[in-house]
């Protein structure tokens, strides 16, 4: 086990006032049913962003909350992170943008694109700047507003996907020899699988053009079979990996929050890892796969249940497009 060079000192997140449930989907003339997507993935509902709603104002939410119960002041952060796959412009980062709402005048800021590892990625990350001597204290956000880049008349895709954002402040761990915060991390990609899931058109390869606009290939296309067999493995790899590094094994584990992309693949990664379902953090039935969103919104609402508490020991795993995967074993 490594020593913890950082450690999480506060956690919040912010979705869109408008709850879009299973059976308003059908309404929209998608051939669909709530039966269905209840079965196939566990989701019920999802939060879908409205006028006034954009990925830096979500962002912003949770950062506030979580520097709030960080005790953290704008001026101290020295970096923000964010893990995002729908930035609110491609050009610049959406990180600067939630810099200026929050006044964090001092920091370098810079948007992370590792899909639904997308905050796993960025903590790995912010933990490496505190590790180096580069920051102290850095804001990781993940955070997507999907509803924009889903095509709404694919029922493979636009049944899955939720609007949110999820924030975490990592800081420098007081002292040597610390148990407190995170004891060990493991990240690996497979772009040969990239176009298993991608938006074919819309970047510097293929431009927005009216035949990419008129083919929908602006939006996100999904071979969803192929994905989950994918995730099913990735997920358990990234379990054993994070655990074998930490030197700790199952039983040490006081709760695993996975990537809340489908309840089947939770199950999965639940069975293999050999944590039974008590220990595992289910929320994906009311936010559905909010992407780099999800493990951060689902820290947030299981301390906020009382099931992450001062001493738990954590995994978290993820998996999303690229393939990119990865995990993390955090003691709070
Ligand atoms: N409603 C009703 N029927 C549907 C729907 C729907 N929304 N979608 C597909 N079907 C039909 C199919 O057409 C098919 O019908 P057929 O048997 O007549 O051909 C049948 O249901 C079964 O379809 P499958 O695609 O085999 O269904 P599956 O059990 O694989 O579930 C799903 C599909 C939910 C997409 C699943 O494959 C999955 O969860 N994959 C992983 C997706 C994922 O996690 N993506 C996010 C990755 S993270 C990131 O980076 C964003």
């Amino acid at each position: 086990m490594k020593r913890p060079f950082a450690y999480i000192a506060g956690t919040g997140h912010a979705v869109p006032k408008r709850a879009v449930t299973n059976a308003d989907i059908a309404a929209m003339g998608v051939e669909t049913n709530d039966e269905w997507i209840i079965e196939r993935t566990g989701i019920r509902q999802r939060y879908v962003a409205g006028e006034g709603e954009s990925l830096t104002s979500l962002s912003a939410d949770a950062a506030r909350q979580a520097m709030a119960r960080a005790g953290v002041q704008p001026g101290e952060i020295d970096t923000i992170i964010l893990g995002t796959a729908s930035p609110d412009h491609l050009l610049p980062s959406t990180a600067v943008e939630v810099q200026t709402a929050l006044g964090c005048t001092r920091a370098a800021a810079f948007d992370l694109a590792a899909a639904c590892s997308g905050w796993l990625y960025s903590t790995i990350v912010g933990e490496s700047l505190i590790a180096s001597g580069s920051a102290d204290t850095v804001l990781v956000i993940g955070a997507e507003k999907l509803s924009a880049i889903v095509d709404w008349t694919d029922r493979n895709t636009c049944i899955l996907f939720g609007d949110g954002a999820g924030a975490t402040v990592l800081r420098r761990t007081p002292q040597r020899g610390g148990t407190k915060g995170i004891l060990s991390t493991y990240m690996r990609s497979d772009g040969a699988l990239a176009e298993l899931l991608w938006r074919p058109a819309g970047g510097g390869a293929k431009p927005f053009t009216p035949e990419s606009y008129a083919d929908r290939s602006h939006y996100i296309h999904m071979a969803g079979r192929e994905v989950f067999k994918h995730a099913v493995r990735s997920m358990a790899e990234s379990t054993d990996r994070a655990l074998d590094a930490a030197r700790l094994t199952a039983a040490d584990i006081d709760l695993l929050i996975p990537h809340q992309a489908n309840v089947r693949i939770i199950e999965a990664t639940a069975k293999h890892a050999g944590i039974s379902m008590d220990k595992v953090f289910v929320n994906v039935d009311r936010f559905g796969n909010t992407s780099a969103a999800s493990v951060p919104i689902a820290l947030n609402d299981a301390i906020a249940q009382g099931r992450v508490r001062e001493g738990s020991t954590v995994l978290f795993a993820a998996f999303g497009a690229g393939f990119t995967w990865g995990s993390a074993v955090v003691r709070f």
